[in-house]
């Protein structure tokens, strides 16, 4: 065998690999960030092995000490990466093998790389999945305090972007915590998904040891071992799953991040971001930009890309594993990465959104936004509902020529349009009124959205105790 070809497979070559096919073909430049994962799955499979009698104790343990040095290597920085060594999993078998000699090729019995990196990605994911959560409980834990403390704060509610009905501003919130209430169950459902091991599948048709993949999947913490070999080693359904949760996850964000910037503008002048979470500009020294919000709006893009990268690498691969799955690494770190960042920034931020509440409320004053309480007034006194949404629209229009609010119009001035409206209409017009109305489940009364960030938070704390 030549020098040149590689050490773990080169046995039946007979020339070295290209030299740009070596490095078009290795990952290592990117999954050296499993290391961690490899390391702790490689330490499993020995301890299986020896309980198995595959192994003896004593290689065991030269593995396991072997590992554990390699470890503080890899965390120190002294690990000396190689690109010819193709991957994280042979560059860390080389190096075992480097230190404790012949029993650390032993370690590869009954595995192949493809079960290896397929539980390395899981074990990867489930670290990442649990990071994400707390970061999303966070976020969510800080939305229903805001909604709680602004139970009451009043401003318009919009449909196509134009006033519609007055809401409050703590019901607004709690919209955008049910978003992500929801994101949260898709999340711990896909780790449901991800937390099954593939080790065991070998190359794709199992191993001829007498290998024990329950005692592999226990130490490892996954609830049990997947089903079938051909499966096992191909399919990164999970990683599309989870990429899928992302991709929703993040374009609820970029809603959010949307209104924050929409009410940050001079033009709305709803809300104040704290300065830590903006940037000025070079040149405009009055500028105040919610950088943020628009950086998670606009990161929601390239998680939408690598949902659909995920997608079409796994399209149409027949079974088992193919060297496309390499290509699943790259995208499925930059969505982790990605989630994790832009829900860490929300959930710093969110609690320190200052609602400029007189400003709010004298946007929804300006509206018309009772005009359908207005409707529904004359409707109870036993006015048709056209009829009555005809009269509205007729002070509407008196409204905007005298410039005043309906609830600024006199009795004399709204019974030119109808002569059923008395003196306890007011009590509807008012904005205050109006949100008090709304006084049933999901609706923005303030008593209710009190009732809502309670009943959210205990729905939280019951996740927590079952996680
Ligand atoms: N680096 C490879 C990957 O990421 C590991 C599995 C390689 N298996 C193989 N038979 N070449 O998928």
């Amino acid at each position: 065998m030549s020098q040149a070809t590689n050490q773990s497979w080169g046995g039946r070559f007979s020339e070295p690999t290209d030299a740009f096919v070596a490095r078009f073909t290795a990952s290592v430049n990117f999954d050296q960030r499993l290391a961690p994962q490899d390391i702790r799955g490689s330490i499993a499979h020995a301890t299986m092995l020896a309980r198995v009698g595959v192994l003896t104790d004593d290689e065991r343990d030269a593995i396991i000490n072997g590992l554990n040095e390699i470890q503080g290597e890899i965390e120190r920085g002294e690990f000396n990466w190689s690109v010819p060594l193709e991957d994280v999993h042979m560059n860390i078998e080389a190096r075992l093998t480097e230190k404790i000699g012949i029993t650390g090729k032993k370690l590869h019995t009954g595995r192949s790389r493809n079960d290896q990196v397929a539980t390395d990605i899981r074990l990867f994911m489930r670290d990442e999945i649990d990071v994400i959560e707390v970061e999303l409980k966070r976020l969510r834990e800080g939305m229903i305090e805001l909604a709680d403390r602004e139970a009451e704060t009043i401003m318009p509610g919009f449909t196509h972007l134009q006033t519609a009905q007055p809401v409050t501003f703590g019901h607004h919130i709690l919209a955008w915590q049910e978003m992500l209430a929801r994101d949260h169950e898709r999340l711990l459902d896909c780790r449901k998904r991800v937390n099954v091991m593939p080790l065991g599948a070998a190359a794709l048709a199992g191993t001829t040891y007498p290998i024990d993949r329950h005692v592999t999947a226990e130490l490892l913490g996954f609830d049990r071992p997947t089903e079938n070999s051909l499966d096992a080693v191909s399919d990164r359904d999970f990683a599309i799953e989870f990429t899928s949760f992302a991709s929703i996850l993040l374009m609820h964000l970029s809603r959010m991040s949307e209104e924050l910037v929409l009410w940050t503008s001079a033009q709305f002048n709803f809300i104040d971001l704290p300065d830590r979470f903006c940037t000025g500009s070079s040149i405009m020294p009055q500028k105040k930009n919610p950088d943020v919000p628009e950086l998670v709006r606009g990161k929601t893009g390239r998680v939408y890309g690598h949902l659909m990268s995920l997608l079409t690498l796994m399209k149409s691969q027949p079974l088992a594993y193919n060297k496309d799955n390499q290509e699943d690494k790259e995208p499925l770190f930059d969505a982790v990465d990605t989630v994790r960042d832009c829900l860490k920034a929300f959930a710093d931020m969110v609690p320190a959104i200052e609602p400029k509440k007189a400003s709010m409320y004298e946007a929804a004053r300006r509206g018309f936004s009772t005009a359908t309480d207005l409707a529904d007034y004359l409707v109870r006194k036993g006015v048709a509902f056209r009829d009555a949404h005809e009269i509205v629209g007729q002070s509407v229009a008196y409204g905007l020529k005298s410039e005043k609010d309906l609830s600024e119009m006199s009795l004399d001035e709204l019974k030119q349009f109808s002569d059923t409206i008395e003196q306890d209409v007011f009590e509807v017009l008012t904005l205050e009124g109006s949100v008090a109305a709304r006084n049933h489940i999901g609706g923005t009364a303030p008593n209710q959205v009190r009732a809502a960030a309670q009943r959210a938070r205990e729905a939280l704390s019951a996740l927590k105790a079952g996680a």
